[in-house]
């Protein structure tokens, strides 16, 4: 993004949603294409270009499907279409967990190409070091820990977090690790909501919940889950504010019987040998 004419970065940066911690909600959504960006652009604070996009857009059974080259075409086509969000995008599966060098230039990569303003990768303890190294590589990092979707296959699915002692301790190593490591901000997701607004308390930087506690500092959800559009079941923690899927199937339906009866296109909708005004 081009800084503004007085030379300063008219996006909302990594380093001021970090300031926002027990302030004002920060508010979070997925996007993952050029008009749903420009949609939500003056909604929300920050936009994250989800690994999600390989399950919603791509037809992939989870987030695994996600690849560097997906993520980096999806943040590119999310940063032409907003102007003012902190724009995240996701490290895929693959792309980070081996070595701090690694993650770092995975990271050098998806902020080179696509310009946005942070990254997030999956895990606390076990990842510390590559967050280490991409912060000090000056690439801000957003952590991810509770649910973490690139671990439901070794984790025998998609299970709540937080629900034995041992699994408590092991989230507050996992937040207190995140945070050591300089991340600017840690999604909480699928987390029992006690221990997550627990956690809240716990660390200095935003948490961001999904399926974890109104306490949280912000809140994130998939945008085809929050306006109806995905096809599957959705979590329990999705509140749908619209059922585009309805509207979409009636589109369709009613655009089939005008084709079929040849009702459409009609008068308006064709070309006469004159030119008129409304003509694009
Ligand atoms: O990939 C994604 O969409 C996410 C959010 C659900 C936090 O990680």
């Amino acid at each position: 993004m081009a800084p503004d004419a007085s030379g300063a970065d008219p996006r909302i940066s990594a380093s001021s949603i970090r300031l926002r911690k027990g302030g004002e909600p920060v508010v979070c959504l997925t996007a993952y294409t050029y008009p749903i960006a420009r949609l939500l652009d003056d909604h929300v604070d920050l936009l994250l270009v989800g690994d999600s996009v390989a399950m919603v857009l791509h037809g992939h059974k989870t987030t695994l499907g996600a690849s560097l080259e997906m993520m980096i075409a999806h943040g590119q086509a999310v940063m032409r279409g907003s102007t003012k969000a902190c724009v995240v995008v996701d490290m895929p599966a693959g792309s980070y967990e081996a070595t701090p060098r690694q993650a770092v230039a995975s990271a050098r990569r998806v902020v080179g190409e696509t310009g946005c303003q942070a990254v997030k990768l999956e895990g606390g303890v076990t990842v510390a070091r590559q967050i280490a190294a991409i912060v000090a590589a000056g690439i801000p990092v957003m952590g991810h820990i509770g649910l973490q979707p690139q671990s439901v296959e070794s984790d025998g699915g998609y299970r709540i977090k937080g629900r034995t002692d041992e699994n408590v301790a092991a989230l507050y190593r996992d937040a207190e690790a995140v945070e050591k490591a300089g991340a600017f901000s840690v999604v909480i997701e699928g987390t029992v909501e006690t221990v997550a607004a627990d956690l809240t308390r716990h660390v200095s930087i935003p948490t961001i919940g999904i399926g974890a506690s109104g306490d949280c500092d912000g809140q994130i959800l998939v945008i085809d889950d929050m306006v109806g559009l995905t096809v599957d079941r959705v979590p329990k923690f999705v509140k749908q504010y619209a059922d585009l899927r309805s509207v979409v199937s009636q589109a369709a339906a009613s655009y089939a019987a005008e084709v079929r009866s040849r009702t459409f296109p009609g008068p308006s909708h064709v070309f006469s040998a004159a030119a008129d005004k409304s003509e694009p």
